[in-house]
């Protein structure tokens, strides 16, 4: 089901949590920058379409959007962009060209509306300048991330996302060492690759990254966190390469769910 919570006067959150069996709850964000150029940055699930879209007119008229900002095409990220560009004929979609190639595979986008903004690269909306960033770890080509001046916000996409336990709407609400397990764990599932990277090179990227110092985290799969907790944040991520690799339930794991799912419940 999908939630909506205001993380600061002018930016507003939509978010579900998506229940992965065995293993916890993964938030799925998307967000409202409200301002002189309203943005909306990601789109939220395509299986949660009509509920977002619900929520979304709750918060904003749509028709008042400005932007989109498409962190990566996955299936979380692109639920009602096509739904928005068909009805809002004014919003202009902020990829790249990776983004664009990918999800011409699905449904062409219409070329006259996009902005390309490369990682490295700034770009001012309304009363907002965006640079934009590649974050440290990812699961598409196409992904990336933002520092907003307004804010003084970064807006991380998958990374620093969380498998949690439990539903909260602040990740100050989580200890520290929910935090820091659900991060690395989810950097091993999301992220599989960071196991291979040259873990010197790694903190050095890690480093420059808390160089920005953001006052607000916004990443899509972990609740709204303080810039406070950015060290803690980058020092999670910074286990990922040397911690357990995740590998799914095998096929045995699935008959056992299968058949407690089919069987009769005893008594
Ligand atoms: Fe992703
Ligand atoms: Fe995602």
């Amino acid at each position: 089901m999908v939630d909506t919570y205001r993380a600061t006067p002018d930016i507003e959150v939509i978010t579900s949590d998506f229940a992965i069996p065995g293993f916890g709850l993964l938030p799925v964000n998307a967000f409202v920058l409200k301002g002189r150029e309203p943005l909306l940055v990601d789109t939220g699930a395509v299986a949660e379409s009509d509920d977002f879209m619900a929520k979304l007119r709750s918060m904003i008229d749509p028709s008042e959007l400005k932007w989109i900002w498409l962190t990566h095409t996955d299936f979380d990220h692109m639920g009602s962009l096509h739904r928005l560009l068909d009805e809002v004929p004014q919003v202009r979609l902020i990829t790249t060209f990776g983004g664009v190639g990918i999800m011409s595979a699905y449904k062409p986008l219409p070329m006259n509306r996009l902005n390309f903004l490369n990682p490295g690269e700034k770009m001012t909306v309304g009363d907002r300048t965006l640079t934009a960033f590649r974050p440290p770890v990812f699961d598409s080509p196409a992904t990336v991330g933002f520092y907003d001046s307004k804010s003084k916000a970064v807006f991380s996409s998958d990374c620093f996302g969380a498998i949690l336990q439990k539903t909260v709407q602040n990740a100050g609400d989580l200890t520290a060492q929910e935090m820091r397990e659900g991060q690395v764990f989810w950097a091993t599932v999301d992220s599989p690759w960071v196991h291979k990277v040259d873990r010197s090179a790694f903190g050095a990227e890690l480093k420059t990254i808390e160089q920005m110092q953001p006052e607000l985290v916004f990443s899509s799969h972990l609740p709204m966190a303080n810039g406070k907790m950015f060290g803690a944040m980058t020092a999670a991520l910074a286990e990922a390469p040397g911690a357990q690799p995740f590998s799914g339930p095998d096929q045995a794991a699935l008959e056992q769910m299968l058949k407690q799912m089919t069987e009769a419940p005893a008594g």
